[in-house]
């Protein structure tokens, strides 16, 4: 295992204690906007692993959701949630993670997810495959969508809403069913460790999804937009699937995107 990985996975385990630790406390909540929470274990997160990242790669750029980070010129660049499922965290619903993606240039290299609730570590390098707790993932077998379990996230910033709850009843329609679990980087694991064939968003942050996607890719899956063209660490929609239900999928979207004037 490379060093960048490795280093990733000490400090994602260590700012996953912290919020285990913060879990247990009542926390003030604040707003970014209506329905966008943020919390001081969102803050205390990201410090410690800003901190810890320059430590250990003072050359390297930093781009974190809360704000902090070194917008720094590198060819290698960390896209790091301190908090992924905050809203789930704020509630007391255990469903929460830390995630960091390393981009050299435009690719994803190295990423880490960490679950500090069922203790599950979701680790990826580039070429190297894509592990959960050290066991090498795959994505799951089962060809057929109406067989499917499917995973969507509602993002907090986007006003379709009408547009998610048709997908999401079109979609049930057709598969065993679609969770809105309030993560979308643990959602990308569970496709990459086969429990979901498939998952969409209208639209994630780099820091959502840069190290999730690398476990996916890495896990035999495949990634486009809902449109099916190339997919890109930027602030986009995604179709992220196990590649065999991917083709049945796409004419969904195509005709419920094509309906909507959003
Ligand atoms: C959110 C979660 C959620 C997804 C949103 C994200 P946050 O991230 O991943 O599942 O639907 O689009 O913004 O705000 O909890 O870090
Ligand atoms: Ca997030
Ligand atoms: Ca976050």
């Amino acid at each position: 295992m490379g060093t960048y990985l490795e280093t990733a996975i000490d400090i994602a385990r260590e700012s996953g204690a912290l919020l285990a630790d913060m879990y247990k406390t009542p926390l003030e909540i604040s707003y970014k906007r209506p329905s966008d929470l943020v919390t001081e274990a969102d803050r205390r997160s990201e410090a410690l692993i800003i901190e810890r990242l320059y430590k250990a790669f003072p050359g390297h750029a930093v781009i974190s959701e809360e704000g902090g980070g070194q917008r720094i010129q590198s060819d290698y660049c960390w896209h790091v949630d301190p908090l992924d499922g905050t809203t789930n965290f704020a509630h007391k619903f255990p469903v929460f993670c830390v995630t960091l993606g390393l981009l050299y240039r435009d690719e994803v290299i190295a990423g880490v997810v960490y679950d500090p609730t069922r203790e599950e570590v979701f680790t990826a390098e580039k070429g190297a495959g894509a592990y959960l707790n050290g066991k090498r993932m795959s994505v799951s077998k089962n060809a057929t969508l109406s067989e499917s379990l499917l995973g969507t996230g509602f993002p907090p910033f986007d006003h379709r809403h009408d547009l998610n709850i048709q997908l999401f009843l079109e979609f049930t329609r057709r598969s065993h069913g679609v969770r809105r679990a309030g993560s979308a980087a643990l959602d990308l694991c569970s496709v990459a460790a086969g429990r979901f064939e498939a998952f969409w968003e209208l639209r994630l942050n780099s820091w959502d999804m840069a190290a999730g996607c690398l476990m996916i890719t890495e896990a035999g899956g495949r990634i486009t937009s809902l449109l099916g063209e190339p997919h890109r660490i930027a602030p986009v929609e995604i179709l992220a699937s196990n590649a065999l239900v991917h083709e049945e999928m796409l004419p969904v979207f195509r005709e419920v995107l094509g309906k909507s004037s959003a």
